[in-house]
């Protein structure tokens, strides 16, 4: 390992003399681009090495301890996309140093040492591997490249390091604080403004009739309840059970000047004390964030406070494959929504509604097929 770190700093070093010693500056537009493409190539190098170090201390020990030298071999994460994630990085990052400064020796100088580096992984480091852990590390090099510029790799490496149990803890559904506050706001910039249209279009797609008795599991600010109520008009009555605090504020103001939105301070997940007293259950942005059996008992109660013939509507993600979505889907499910959102979409929403007696489904999908409207009825 000293012998590695000193070959590394003898790079480094080498590449500073030069850059130091001589200088051809490359100046205009191709300057700009060479530092906003050394700046990205820096960041890239820099997550490869943080990724590659959390990973080896993460999965490559045979004990637990609190170091990220290896003594066991790994191919998880990063390290199933690429074998040397971490030379990789250290290659790459006086290179990419070397742009920013625009400086045309310094660029020759890091280019000369990246190819040097990748000559001293394949040559010295490698065989030392295949002596340490002989069938297993070659059967590893059939399999995986020694290095690969594919971003996927990033992706790989950091849902490695993520705790992303399908349990309740992990969700993210019972919003507080910031994100509490400023739900509305937020999920119209972060949508650039697409959601008040969708939510309008969604909510209108319910099919909502005068007089409608509607209870709204997970109803958040109050948004779609007022949305609702134009439907439903003085005769109908919307009751949105809520249980966050910041959450049942917003409701409160909203509902303020109408006396048939009412708030229930209690969780779905409670057993209801009605029966046979709603005509629609609707759920927007809040069953995925539960666990299967708690999904199972949402369902229960949905059942229970619907009237025979009533409809119970969810609104959330569609079912689809997350690894062949593109990246503005993928990289907020897997980085942004709790580890529950990935469990819910690979799961048949229709067979689940099925298994708890509800019949009659229809379906609007949004947004290119990856949200949807689901309806069922009681019967
Ligand atoms: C993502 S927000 C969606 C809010 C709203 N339905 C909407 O579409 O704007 C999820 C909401 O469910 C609420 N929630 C989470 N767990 C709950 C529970 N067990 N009982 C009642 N509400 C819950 C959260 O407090 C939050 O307001």
């Amino acid at each position: 390992m000293q012998k590695k770190a000193l070959f590394w700093l003898f790079i480094y070093a080498f590449i500073l003399f030069i850059s130091v010693s001589f200088s051809i500056k490359i100046e205009g537009i191709a300057g700009a681009f060479l530092t906003i493409l050394g700046v990205l190539l820096t960041l890239y190098a820099l997550a490869l090495i943080i990724i590659a170090g959390k990973t080896l201390k993460k999965y490559a020990h045979k004990e637990p301890r609190d170091s990220f030298i290896p003594n066991k071999l790994t191919n998880e994460g990063i390290y199933s996309c690429m074998r040397h994630p971490m030379h990789h990085g250290i290659g790459l990052l006086p290179f990419a140093l070397a742009l920013i400064s625009n400086n045309l020796v310094a660029i020759l100088a890091a280019l000369l040492a990246l190819s040097s580096a990748f000559g001293f992984v394949l040559i010295i480091e490698e065989p030392e591997l295949i002596k340490d852990y002989k069938e297993e590390y070659c059967s590893y090099m059939q399999k995986v490249p020694p290095f690969s510029l594919d971003l996927r790799c990033l992706e790989k490496g950091l849902l490695a390091l993520q705790n992303r149990a399908y349990i309740q803890e992990n969700s993210k559904v019972a919003l507080k604080g910031f994100e509490a506050k400023y739900y509305d706001i937020l999920i119209n910039v972060l949508t650039f403004g697409w959601y008040k249209g969708f939510i309008w279009q969604a909510i209108k797609d319910l099919g909502l009739k005068k007089g409608d008795y509607i209870a709204d599991f997970g109803a958040g600010t109050g948004q779609n309840a007022l949305l609702m109520r134009q439907y439903i008009g003085k005769e109908g009555k919307i009751v949105g059970f809520e249980i966050g605090k910041e959450m049942q504020e917003q409701f409160l103001q909203k509902a303020k000047n109408f006396d048939n939105i009412i708030l229930e301070p209690s969780s779905i997940l409670e057993e209801v004390k009605q029966e046979n007293a709603f005509d629609v259950v609707f759920l927007s942005f809040v069953f995925h964030g539960f666990e299967q059996k708690n999904r199972e008992k949402i369902l229960q109660n949905a059942k229970k406070l619907l009237k025979k013939g009533g409809t119970l509507a969810i609104l959330d993600f569609n079912e689809f494959d997350i690894e062949a979505a593109p990246f503005y889907i993928r990289i907020p499910i897997l980085f942004l929504e709790c580890p529950l959102a990935q469990d819910f979409i690979e799961r048949n929403l229709q067979e689940m509604l099925s298994k708890e007696g509800f019949k009659e489904f229809e379906q609007k999908v949004y947004f290119k097929g990856y949200l949807r409207l689901m309806k069922a009825k009681k019967l």
